[in-house]
This record gives structure tokens, C-alpha cells and sequence, in this order.
């Protein structure tokens, strides 16, 4: 560990997680703990809770948890070190700092620096002879005025090999910092290197810190591949970033627009649409859906309307709504991308094409519509059958009786008929839902699983007892004492479980406070979802030694069992546990 424990320890102290978080979320007091409106999902009705008595936060929406560290470098988008270096400021405390976290930072810090030279370099090129060309593929080909190109920074990697990786040498980089950076690529023979972007127009990505993280480069004509972006690096993540977020997520109307290509979004923001972002041709993820969610209600969908982006839309629709955004779909009809679209009918008729755009729900129905030749009966039950289906899906009566007339009128049929169509499948759905929900009651083991495969029990009756021996210490943290004298580490069956249990052991051997945030650094983010799952949860414990006995116990039969095997171990698991309960004191 890079940080002293007893300076987190303290840091912990002076970060009290009710304080933390009340600065970003309005919390009210109900039955004990504090409770808001979940800053990660949008939401309306708080799911989003506080324990000041167990120091962490959960939201039962999201399932988002974990102590004040989790939290700042959640809301804040930092790292372990720079959300310890964010809470010492704020706490007024000295961070002591040690070489390796200081070495990421710094490198981290390094890589911004020379994207950003590079990103002035790649500009200054537009403005001198070499980069005429692109000027003219910018500025006269695809229509953008000098100072959209400016806000943007766009600039032009020039055609040559070495021209980019020479001049950024000469201001101090290493070739290992270009490397790292992915503005050169090292040569076949492993000796020296050339440059990544040659000949491109370039557009520097920038994430919502104002860092330029990385670079596309598109081609000045037909050549391919026509796009070369950045590789994933120490400070650029593909899948994490949506170009012009830096810009969009300054816009007042909480509405964000979501398209394809780079380009789309430049010519989106010159023509006043200043919540324009881009997915830069990869398939929507949910982080990039959470950071259209933390600047947006609405989201406005602008993929390209070929087959693939239509494609790329209808999973794109699934993963905002997951993130409680409104969704709206865009049909450009004649065009093929919004920047077409401005281009023939201009800024005014984009803004009525968002003012008319169509929720999802009227989206897939004309979909729908599309695929079918409703002219022809058999096309027409086809038809029916997924309309009625994606019909029943909707939550709210009024909507599936107003889309269910709708589709009625498409295919010709009476609305009644269709209607009962759609209450027969509803009712099925809702019959095996409940089916589902009892089974689930039936076999309880199978709920209490952690989501993440990885994660899951091998022997629930000992990961249970294993769950409740940690929700009880960090509830009763006296009772370390004594189960560190009875219970190890690789008594635990669950490898996870274990390991925060070593951990409170650690902290309880070096003096120090058992609080989650202590361990913050030390797990993933499938795994910390996974303990505070766990540790929110406050089980009915009567007299807490006692049951933390009978924890210890289950648990280290189980392990008794898993280790001891064949017949004369059986012996040895006798032995093993007569000793254990005492017998030995009787013989
Ligand atoms: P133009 O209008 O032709 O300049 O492109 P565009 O911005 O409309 O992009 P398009 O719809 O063709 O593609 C969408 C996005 O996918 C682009 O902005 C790129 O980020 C990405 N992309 C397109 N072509 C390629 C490619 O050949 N390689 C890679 N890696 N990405 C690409
Ligand atoms: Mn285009």
C-alpha cells in the first residue's frame, strides 16, 4: 500500500461520509439512516442511502455502495491517489506521498501535457503550407468556419513519418512518452519508432476534466481505413469517453444529442445544437450512458440511418433507458447522418426534427412498419405479433392504449381486437414473472448469490455465516478481539469475503479504525458492489457474541469439511471437532 494505513485512517476520520456526500446530495433522515436521490442513476423517489453509524452509502436502485473514497472517486471521476490527495484537501490534511502513486499521477500528468502539445502542434499545421490542404478539405469541403475549428482544436497531422514524433522530442518527450501517449508506434525490428497519425485531419478528444485523452485522425479523401483513433492508454479508454462531452456538458437544457461520427458532432455545435457528443463509431456502453445521465434527462438519439446505425439505435435505446434517460429517436429520412442532414435543410429544420422526434416506443413501432409490406396478410399477423408484444411491455395503461391504437390503424384492425391481444400477452408476461418470483422464494441460496459469476459462493451455508461475521464486526467492532482469535482468513470459503476479512484483521493488528473506506483501494469495482451488498444490509443480530460464535463455528466446519476428506480423515474430522467444542476437556 502507497499511503500509510494510519494516514487513511485519519483521512477517513476527517472525511465524515454524511459530509462528503450531503455537498453533492440533498439527504433527509428516515428509520435510521440518511437517504437522497441517487447521484449515479437518475431518479426521483430516494433509493440512494447513508449509514453515518457503519460510514458508507448504497443506493438500492443502482446497487452502487461503498465508503467515502468509493464515492468521491465515483462522483468525481478520480483515481485511488488523486481521491485520497481530493479528501486530504479538504479535510486540510499533508498527503504523505510515496514513490509509486506519485509516479501514475505524474505519468498520468505527462500524457495530458503532450496530448495537449500535440493537439497545438496539429493546429499550428493547419495555419502553415502543409496544411493547406486540410484547410480546404475543412473549411471548403465540409463546410466548418475557422472558428469551429478552433473551439474543436482541429488540426493536421502532416504526411510524413517522423515529422510529429521530431518535434515533440524537441520540446522535452521521450519516445516511451509518445509510445505510451499511442502518437507513435514502434517499428517491426523493435528499433525506433514511427508516427501514428500521418496525413489526417485530427480531432483531439477531451474528456470532461478538459484533458485531451486522445486523438481521430480521418483520411483527406476515399482512402481507408478512414478513421485511426487513439489506442487505449493510461489516460484514453475508447469505451469511457464520448467526444464533446467537454463541451456538451455545458449545455443548460439537460438534454444531451448522440451520434455516430466526430464529425456529426462538430457540425451539430456550429449549427447551435451545443449538447452534441459523439460514441466515435464504437458500440454504446453503460459508462457511456452514465456520463450522458450525469449532464442530461433526455437523450437524443442521431445514429446514421443505415442498417447499422439503426442496428446500433435500438441497443442504444436499451442501455439509456437503463439509465433512467428519456429517450428520443431522430429519423433523418433522406439524410444519412446529421451532418448531411444540416447540410441540405439546415439548423432550423434539425431543431423541428428534434422537436418532432418520436419516443422509442413510436420509433420501433414505424420500425416495425418498415420491415413489413402491410399490404399483404401474412406480413400483417407477422406485423401484429411484434407489435403487440412490444405493446404489452409498456408499464403504463394509457401508453399501451394509445400505441395500441396506433398499431391497430397501421395494420388495419379494430383496436378492440388488438387490445385483447395485448392484455392476453400481458397477462402471461405478469403470470410468469410472479412464476419466477416465487420460484426464487423457493430456493433462496440462488438470490443470495453475488451477481458477478466470478464472484459467486462455492458453499453458501459458510459464505452466509462468512457475510455475517463481517456485518457484525463492522457493526460491533469489539468483537475483533476475539475473532481473531478463532477465525482465518482461509477459513473463509469465499475468497472475496475473505479477503475483506483479512483486511479488518490488518487494521485491527496495525491499531487502526475497521471502516469500508479503509479498504477502498484494495478491490475492484464488481467486488466492492458485491461487499456492500453485504455490509448495508443490517440483519437482526440478538446477542451479537453469541451469534458471532455460532458464525465462527458454521464456518469452520465447512472448512473442516472441504480440507478434511477420505476415511481416516474422517477420523481427524471427528477429532477436530470434539476438540472444538470442548470435549477434550472432558476426557
Ligand atoms: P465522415 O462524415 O465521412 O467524415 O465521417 P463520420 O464522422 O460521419 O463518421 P462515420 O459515420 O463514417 O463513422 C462514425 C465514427 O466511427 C467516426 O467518427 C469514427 O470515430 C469511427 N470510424 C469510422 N470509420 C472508421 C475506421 O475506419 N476505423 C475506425 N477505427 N473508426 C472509424
Ligand atoms: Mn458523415
Amino acid at each position: 500500500m502507497a499511503f500509510p494505513a494510519s494516514f487513511i485512517d485519519e483521512l477517513i476520520a476527517r472525511n465524515p461520509i454524511e459530509d462528503v456526500v450531503s455537498s453533492y446530495v440533498s439527504l433527509n433522515t428516515k428509520s435510521g439512516r440518511l437517504w437522497g436521490c441517487c447521484p449515479f442513476h437518475t431518479e426521483k423517489t430516494p433509493s440512494f442511502s447513508v449509514s453515518t453509524e457503519k460510514q458508507l452509502y448504497y443506493c438500492f436502485g443502482c446497487g452502487k455502495g461503498g465508503g467515502v473514497i468509493n464515492f468521491i472517486m465515483d462522483i468525481e471521476s478520480l483515481d485511488y491517489p488523486d481521491t485520497v490527495r481530493f479528501l486530504a484537501r479538504r479535510a486540510g490534511l499533508t498527503v504523505p506521498e510515496d514513490g509509486s502513486y506519485v509516479s501514475t499521477a505524474k505519468t498520468k500528468t505527462r500524457l495530458h501535457e503532450l496530448n495537449r502539445q500535440a493537439a497545438r502542434m496539429f493546429n499550428a499545421n493547419l495555419w502553415e503550407p502543409q496544411g493547406a490542404k486540410a484547410v480546404e478539405y475543412l473549411m471548403g469541403k465540409r463546410g466548418l468556419s475557422k472558428s469551429t475549428i478552433t473551439r474543436f482544436g482541429l488540426g493536421f497531422a502532416p504526411d510524413s513519418w517522423d515529422a510529429t514524433m521530431k518535434a515533440l522530442k524537441n520540446q522535452g518527450f521521450t519516445e516511451k512518452e509518445l509510445l505510451d501517449a499511442g502518437l507513435v508506434i514502434s517499428s517491426k525490428n523493435g528499433k525506433g519508432a514511427y508516427d501514428r497519425f500521418r496525413n489526417r485531419v485530427m480531432f483531439p478528444i477531451i474528456d470532461v476534466a478538459g484533458n485531451v485523452v486522445g486523438f481521430g485522425g480521418r483520411v483527406l479523401d476515399d482512402s481507408t481505413p478512414k478513421y485511426l483513433n487513439s489506442p487505449d492508454t493510461l489516460v484514453f479508454n475508447k469505451s469511457k469517453n464520448l467526444y464533446a462531452i467537454n463541451l456538451a456538458k455545458k449545455n443548460k437544457q439537460r438534454r444531451i444529442i448522440l451520434c455516430e461520427g466526430n464529425m456529426d458532432a462538430v457540425m451539430l455545435h456550429q449549427a447551435g445544437f451545443d449538447c452534441a457528443v459523439a460514441s466515435c463509431g464504437t458500440a454504446l456502453t453503460d459508462e457511456q450512458a452514465r456520463l450522458i445521465a450525469k449532464y442530461a434527462d433526455e437523450a437524443v438519439i442521431a445514429y446514421d440511418s443505415d442498417e447499422a446505425g439503426t442496428k446500433a439505435t435500438k441497443k442504444a435505446i436499451t442501455i439509456l433507458e437503463r439509465h433512467e434517460l428519456k429517450v428520443k429517436v431522430l429519423r433523418m429520412g433522406d439524410s444519412k447522418d446529421p451532418d448531411e442532414f444540416i447540410k441540405k435543410h439546415g439548423a432550423e429544420a434539425f431543431n423541428t426534427l428534434i422537436e418532432r422526434s418520436e419516443n422509442h416506443i413510436e420509433y420501433q413501432l414505424l420500425s416495425l412498419q418498415n420491415k413489413y409490406d402491410l399490404s399483404l396478410d401474412d406480413n400483417k399477423v407477422e406485423y401484429i405479433k411484434e407489435a403487440t408484444k412490444l405493446i404489452a411491455s409498456l408499464p403504463n395503461a394509457v401508453s399501451r392504449e394509445v400505441y395500441g391504437a396506433r398499431a391497430a390503424e397501421a395494420a388495419g384492425v379494430s383496436s378492440d381486437s388488438l387490445a385483447v391481444e395485448v392484455e392476453r400477452l400481458r397477462k402471461n408476461r405478469l403470470r410468469k414473472e410472479k412464476k419466477a418470483e416465487q420460484q426464487q422464494m423457493l430456493t433462496p441460496a440462488d438470490t443470495l448469490q453475488p451477481k458477478e459469476r466470478s464472484l459467486r459462493y462455492t458453499n453458501i451455508r459458510s459464505a452466509r455465516a462468512e457475510e455475517g461475521v463481517l456485518q457484525l464486526l463492522l457493526a460491533s467492532p469489539e468483537l475483533m478481539g476475539s475473532c481473531a482469535a478463532k477465525l482465518l482468513p482461509e477459513h473463509f470459503s469465499s475468497p472475496l469475503l475473505g479477503k475483506v476479512y483479512a483486511a479488518f484483521l490488518q487494521l485491527f493488528a496495525e491499531g487502526l479504525n475497521l471502516r469500508v473506506a479503509a479498504i477502498e483501494g484494495q478491490l475492484t469495482d464488481e467486488e466492492m458492489k458485491h461487499v456492500i451488498s453485504v455490509l448495508q444490509s443490517d440483519r437482526i443480530i440478538g446477542d451479537s457474541k453469541r451469534t458471532l460464535s455460532d458464525y465462527c463455528e458454521i464456518i469452520k466446519t465447512e472448512y473442516d469439511k472441504r480440507t478434511y476428506s477420505g476415511e481416516q480423515s474422517l477420523l481427524e474430522l471427528r477429532d477436530s471437532l470434539r476438540k472444538r467444542k470442548g470435549y477434550e476437556d472432558d476426557e
